[in-house]
């Protein structure tokens, strides 16, 4: 079957492509090459033994979108990936995200909304919770207003799934991850942050590689045990893998409704302080750092209840912090050697 990954070079995407190919699927890639780079097919072709097919294109001009889906017209079941996602960059140009994740989200669904039946997995986002009142997080936990317009396009994604799902023969899924890291065990593929890295973990690795001179620890006097900031770290693999699984759901008609909703991650909480434990102990390296105050918009903590992944969708994560801190630092000095 004909899967289109969009964004399928990016880093999560990537990863996915790896295991959708693995599991026997045909994958076809939309990518603007905007934060990813064409080399990641090599990578994903090295690992699979297959290169899946790749069309350079933007989601946002929609005459490109109604081409690709004449000429890949048996697509029927697409993992949305393409989006931008920099919460700062969203404050400063919020109509480049509106129209870079919810235009493209509704030219695709156009071109979805016309066959007889598609299956639509969306790339959400924990962040859509805000700062929820009680940990673990489920998947009913109250959607709070949104602190940037990149979190708005999230929750304005979903909205949009919803309602088009009540009215056409498209079924979806939304897949709200908490925070991806680590790389493929190969060393094939990884994360490759533009410029100064943003998230904790490239940030990390780049410092641990020498690139910056110091982690930045924003904040420590969080209600935390140790003060510092509390995440769910998620290894990427085991998050493409929940994709395969979500696909395979809707394909089978697995789904008990039009749109279901899963939180992706390993349901413990690991502090910004336990995170430097983790590098520091696989890397055999000190990590340089600095104690900073809070950074505007961050939470206190967000991990996720993982009880409806693990007992509806039938997946589980697999891997530990430990595991993805290693991988994301052996990626990371395969890309700067
Ligand atoms: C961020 C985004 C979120 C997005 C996710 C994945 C914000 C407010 N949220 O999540 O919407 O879905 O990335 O792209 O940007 N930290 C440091 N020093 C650093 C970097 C981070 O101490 O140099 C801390 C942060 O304060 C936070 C934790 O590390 O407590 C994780 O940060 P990050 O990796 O940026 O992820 P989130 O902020 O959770």
């Amino acid at each position: 079957m004909k899967v289109l990954v969009t964004g399928g070079l990016g880093f999560i995407g990537s990863h996915t492509v790896v295991e959708l190919q693995n599991e026997g699927f045909e994958v076809v890639i939309i990518d603007n090459l905007s934060n990813s780079s064409e080399d990641v097919l090599k990578g994903i072709t090295n690992i699979t033994g297959k290169t899946p097919l790749f069309e350079k294109l933007d989601l946002r001009e929609k005459a490109s979108v109604q081409d690709f889906f004449k000429k890949h017209s048996d697509v029927t079941g697409v993992i949305h990936f393409a989006a931008s996602k920099a919460v700062g960059e969203s404050v400063e140009n919020p109509l480049l995200y509106y129209e870079n994740n919810i235009s493209t989200l509704v030219y695709l669904l156009q071109e979805l909304q016309q066959k007889p039946e598609a299956s639509f997995i969306f790339s959400s986002s924990c962040t859509v919770y805000g700062q929820a009142e009680k940990m673990p997080i489920t998947e009913d936990a109250p959607v709070q207003a949104a602190m940037s317009p990149y979190g708005n396009t999230k929750q304005i994604g979903e909205e949009i799934i919803t309602d088009t799902t009540k009215v056409t023969n498209i079924n979806a899924i939304l897949l709200r991850y908490f925070n991806p890291v680590g790389a493929h065990s190969s060393n094939q593929i990884g994360e490759l942050p533009l410029g100064v890295p943003q998230n904790l973990v490239p940030f990390i690795t780049q410092t641990g590689v020498g690139l910056r001179k110091e982690l930045s620890v924003f904040g420590d006097d969080y209600p935390t045990p140790d003060g510092t900031a509390v995440r769910d770290y998620i290894h990427v693999v085991d998050l493409a893998k929940a994709h395969v699984i979500a696909l395979q759901r809707l394909f089978n008609k697995k789904n008990l409704q039009k749109v279901e909703t899963f939180n992706l991650g390993t349901g413990t909480g690991s502090s910004v302080l336990e995170v430097i434990n983790s590098f520091e102990k696989v890397s055999d390296k000190k990590l340089p750092y600095i104690i900073k105050p809070r950074r505007e918009g961050d939470i206190t903590e967000a991990y996720a209840n993982t009880d409806k992944a693990n007992n509806v969708l039938g997946w589980k994560a697999e891997l530990s912090l430990d595991e993805a801190m290693a991988s994301a630092w052996k990626w990371e000095q395969k890309v700067r050697s």
